[in-house]
């Protein structure tokens, strides 16, 4: 990024090249450690496809790495986020707060298991919840508040964890998006008293395949999560069911490949914060002409996402499809106003900060194998567009 730092202008624009948003070669350099693996999975002596020996390094790995009780691998970040509710005993009639901006899963959630979803505005800037609005929504119902991390930013964990403490109220951290970002030196998915992971392709520890990860302090809801995530069973007595569970158990080819990728993590993550920090200081001009960066602040980010935000979202859109530069509204529509969940929410409510994202969100690609040269070509177009 240095090179291109310096090089603005000179560097060879790479006009043809497609630029989809969401990368098509995020494994390239991995395709061969793939392939061996699935080979070697495919001949371990015990055939063990899921939940085996690579699960539990997997899961070891990222427990020590980030200090929590236990760490329990399952089959999706939506998953983590129902194991952690199940294990809490959240259920029929409970409510938790929620971001009214952000997505399905943190509706549906709560809202597959009987529980309410109660809708929080967020901060027009951060784009995540705004603690008021949470502190606003409790009433005594509520059992859980349930904040995401955005695009870029950590929700004010500090804050919400006050406001949870206070009203003696469980904190989920749906770091779904944020792994590998740090707040106030405390990794993200260790806040709550318990976060999720991702793994689907596209977050900043994606894989090929669907996977999650419940982080949690709380040993026993780990041990919960546990064994809500194979029906019910101990991993000790087969066909001995503790619990009505689920399936929602953990690959092990995904598991190696993870453990293999781990070692470069930080790189790609360098790289998406390098790319970050190239975009804003070529957005930062564009403010008084109506489209804003991502804010500063709220240190160690993971760039999950690099979301503008701007009145003429589909134009900009338009320009950049037109110059072969793919992007992406996250996310069209407030979670209450969706037709999924509109039944949850407060009649007569408004959620104006949600609202206005949505109508005004557009996410230009930012995953870390791009080159400088389509990264300068993806701000010249948006500066392009600014200048009309
Ligand atoms: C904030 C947030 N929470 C939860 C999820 C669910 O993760 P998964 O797709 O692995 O179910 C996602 C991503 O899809 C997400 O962005």
């Amino acid at each position: 990024m240095n090179q291109m730092e310096g090089t603005r202008g000179r560097a060879p624009v790479e006009t043809a090249k497609k630029l989809p948003f969401f990368a098509p070669d995020l494994f390239e350099t991995d395709r061969e450690t793939l392939v061996e693996l699935v080979r070697q999975t495919g001949l371990v002596p015990d055939q063990r496809f899921i939940l085996g020996e690579q699960t539990a390094r997997f899961e070891a790995l990222l427990r020590d790495s980030l200090g929590a009780a236990d760490v329990v691998a399952c089959g999706s970040g939506t998953s983590a986020l129902t194991l952690i509710l199940r294990a809490m005993g959240i259920g029929a009639g409970d409510e938790v707060v929620v971001p009214a901006f952000g997505c399905a899963p943190l509706a549906a959630a709560p809202a597959n298991l009987g529980a309410i979803p109660v809708f929080a505005d967020i901060d027009p800037s951060t784009l995540v919840v705004d603690p008021a609005a949470v502190a606003a929504a409790i009433t005594p119902r509520t059992r859980a508040i349930m904040p995401a991390h955005m695009f870029s930013v950590m929700a004010d964990m500090p804050r919400l964890r006050e406001i949870a403490t206070s009203h003696s109220l469980r904190l989920i951290e749906d770091s779904a998006v944020a792994q590998g970002a740090v707040l106030n030196g405390r990794p993200a998915g260790v806040w709550g008293d318990a976060g999720v992971f991702s793994f689907v392709q596209v977050k900043s520890f994606g894989g090929p395949g669907e996977g999650g990860v419940v982080v949690t302090g709380d040993a026993a809801l780990g041990a919960e999560a546990r064994l809500l995530r194979n029906h019910g069973q101990d991993g000790v007595h087969r066909f001995v069911h503790h619990r009505i569970g689920y399936n929602s158990r953990f690959d092990e080819v995904l598991a190696a490949f993870q453990i293999h990728r781990y070692g470069s993590f930080a790189a790609r993550l360098q790289r998406r914060a390098a790319i970050a920090r190239y975009y804003t200081t070529r957005f930062h001009p564009l403010a008084d002409r109506g489209i804003l960066a991502p804010p500063e602040g709220r240190n160690g980010r993971c760039y999950y996402v690099y979301s503008l935000l701007l009145p003429r979202r589909e134009e900009l859109r338009q320009h950049l499809a037109e110059r072969g530069i793919g992007a992406h509204a996250y996310y069209p529509l407030p979670l209450p106003c969706q037709p999924a969940f509109a039944r949850f929410a407060t009649p007569g409510h408004r959620w104006p900060s949600a609202e206005r994202a949505s109508a005004r969100s557009l996410a230009i690609p930012i995953y870390p194998n791009l080159t400088d040269g389509d990264v300068e070509r993806i701000a010249d177009a948006v500066c392009e567009f600014a200048d009309r």
